[in-house]
């Protein structure tokens, strides 16, 4: 069953975060909708830019459309991850979308402003939520590259001020993050002085974190053993998750695990099977592996068991 996001984050707030997982196709869709049914955790699939041209937006439509027939138990949101002003208005208009991501944190305050009120006004005509950027995360989106220097922390003053002025119904905020799976050198924690800070100011309100793959150790080490060459990865410590939901980050974005997830079974399965040239196979377990790497994010984020609850309060 498709809901709102504000739904999701009504239930949440404070409680648990909301595991945010993008998918590309039809594997990472059941592997995403049978993991949070055996974990029994509501969810959000979100659809970048890049995984709507990677085929066509309308087969991901048709594909999650099916996924929530194939799962009627499950309860998610579909919401635009990193939109641009254009692509906002498009999935406000196709009616599909529970929520869009208008990021437009790269521009100077004013006009991140400007940019994110137009669309907040054109989602909100239509009983769409808008999550919005401040302070800029390190590392590689789409088409976007940050150098670690010139990734900034969100300010909790400037927050405040943002949310006042665009009247946004989320906040991705930079606290320490990036994209990808290098987030760190060295010591690896997320800035909870700032969040703290933020809650303070604006208490239930709904913060996301972006950038919050863990980037497991030994999926890495896999991944090398058979024939990667990923070096120097680090991701966020998953002991974090539930301690910053606590502080109002109501939705965890978390899609490099699962590229990662991926890529360890199949170059295991192609290194173990040289001779194998059907897809199927490694298909069939990576939809498998990556059920039970949803299922045990949900348990870090606290959304795992909540779906009774869920149901029941949305009169279900
Ligand atoms: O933050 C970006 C997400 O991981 C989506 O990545 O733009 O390559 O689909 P993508
Ligand atoms: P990761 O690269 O850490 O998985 O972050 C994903 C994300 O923030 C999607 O918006
Ligand atoms: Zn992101």
């Amino acid at each position: 069953m498709i809901v709102t996001t504000a739904q999701l984050f009504k239930h949440a707030y404070g409680k648990y975060a909301v595991g945010a997982y993008n998918i590309n196709n039809a594997e990472q869709a059941m592997g995403l909708f049978r993991g949070a049914i055996d974990s029994q955790a509501p969810f959000i699939i979100q659809i970048s830019k890049g995984a709507r041209s990677y085929t066509d937006k309308r087969m991901l439509e048709a594909i999650i459309r099916a996924a929530g027939d194939i799962f009627p138990e499950a309860i998610f949101a579909v919401h635009l991850d990193h939109g641009d002003e254009a692509t906002c208005y498009d999935c406000i208009d196709s009616g599909f979308f529970s929520s869009v991501m208008i990021d437009a944190s790269h521009d100077p305050f004013d006009k991140n402003v400007e940019i994110t009120k137009r669309v907040v006004d054109r989602a909100h005509a239509k009983g769409i939520s808008v999550e919005a950027e401040l302070g800029m995360l390190g590392g590689v989106e789409e088409d976007i590259k940050v150098e670690e220097g010139n990734a900034c922390l969100t300010d909790p003053v400037e927050a405040e001020d943002f949310v006042k002025k665009t009247g946004c119904d989320s906040l991705a905020c930079a606290i320490g993050t990036s994209h990808g799976a290098f987030k760190f050198k060295g010591r690896q924690s997320l800035h909870f002085d700032v969040l703290t800070k933020i809650q303070t100011r604006m208490p239930g309100f709904p913060l996301v974190m972006h950038g919050s793959s863990s980037v497991p150790k030994d999926e890495v080490d896999r991944i090398n053993a058979s024939g990667g060459t990923i070096k120097d990865s680090m991701g966020v410590d998953v002991n974090e998750y539930l301690p910053a939901a606590k502080l109002g980050v109501t939705k965890i974005n978390i899609d490099t695990d699962g590229r990662l997830v991926w890529t360890r079974v199949h170059r295991e399965f192609f290194r173990d099977k040289p001779s194998e040239f059907d897809f199927r196979p490694p298909g069939k377990i990576f939809i498998a592996e990556y059920a039970k790497f949803i299922a045990s994010r949900n348990k870090l984020l606290g959304s795992a068991g909540q779906l009774a609850d869920l149901r029941k309060s949305l009169g279900k």
